[in-house]
């Protein structure tokens, strides 16, 4: 594996996403059930979390779980649920200590009772934190939530206590689970495939996207910082040329 690679703490990504991909085929690879490899995963949210913190990242989200994963045999769902939240109550303490504030995103009421309820404790204890927020994607879809989203503006268009004109760009922004973040700058995927899994769709418009095929097991430090240094060597020009940026 390759060493920290250089990065410039003047231009750290604002907000990073990340596809954890690769536990189940990671585990496979070593002969070991899938739920192993989720369990080594957790060493890697941990690691990347305190990165992320280290470095300066202002908001970390990560996919935990989708709305399609409901679908997986059920040991492993709950074994996910378990890991879950004995990392939320494990990590609890170490939260407050590096003022890391966590949040949620996605369809959490269809999360188990012990686990929303430990969930809603965690954000409820952190909540002044004003370090990184990591935010947990967690029975979360994008498609739906944008549907949710629009259901929620129509109702406020037919309890007329909004027009149609106001319907725009910033509206549904504010309707999304997301609502009051900022978009993400740099959507990492570890695993191999190249595709976005109905991962924050409407906020990845403009995001920078890395592919790489290191499973998440063993996406650390290392890997972490050249996924953040090849950010930093793209030029991000949201639809202008390289001379209006003024670097072409
Ligand atoms: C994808 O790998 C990963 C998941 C579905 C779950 C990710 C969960 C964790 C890393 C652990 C729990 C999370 C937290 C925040 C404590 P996969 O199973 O789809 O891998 P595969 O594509 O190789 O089958």
């Amino acid at each position: 594996m390759v060493d920290q690679q250089p990065i410039d703490p003047a231009r750290i990504p604002t907000h990073v996403a990340i596809i954890m991909d690769g536990n189940g085929r990671w585990a496979q690879q070593k002969h070991r059930p899938r739920l192993y490899g989720h369990k080594v995963g957790v060493e890697s949210v941990q690691e990347i979390v305190e990165c992320a913190s280290e470095w300066g990242v202002k908001v970390l989200t990560l996919y935990a779980f989708s709305s399609e994963n409901w679908k997986r045999p059920s040991v492993e769902v709950s074994g996910l649920m378990g890991l879950l939240k004995s990392y939320l109550l494990s990590e609890l303490s170490k939260m407050l200590k590096n003022r890391v504030r966590l949040i949620s995103i996605g369809d959490t009421q269809r999360l188990p009772r012990d686990v929303q309820e430990v969930l809603e404790r965690t954000i409820e204890e952190t909540a002044e934190n004003d370090g990184l927020i990591l935010n947990l994607a967690l029975s979360y879809g994008g498609r739906s939530e944008i549907v949710q989203a629009v259901r929620q503006i129509a109702s406020e268009v037919l309890a007329e206590q909004i027009s149609l004109d106001e319907i725009g760009e910033k509206l549904i922004t504010d309707h999304l689970y997301t609502a009051g973040l900022p978009e993400p700058d740099l959507l990492i995927r570890t695993g191999g495939e190249a595709r976005l899994s109905n991962f924050l769709l409407w906020q990845a418009s403009y995001a920078e996207i890395y592919f790489t095929d290191t499973m998440w097991p063993e996406f650390r430090r290392s890997a972490f910082s050249q996924a953040i240094a090849e950010y930093q060597g793209r030029e991000r020009r949201f639809g202008r040329t390289s001379a209006q940026l003024g670097s072409g």
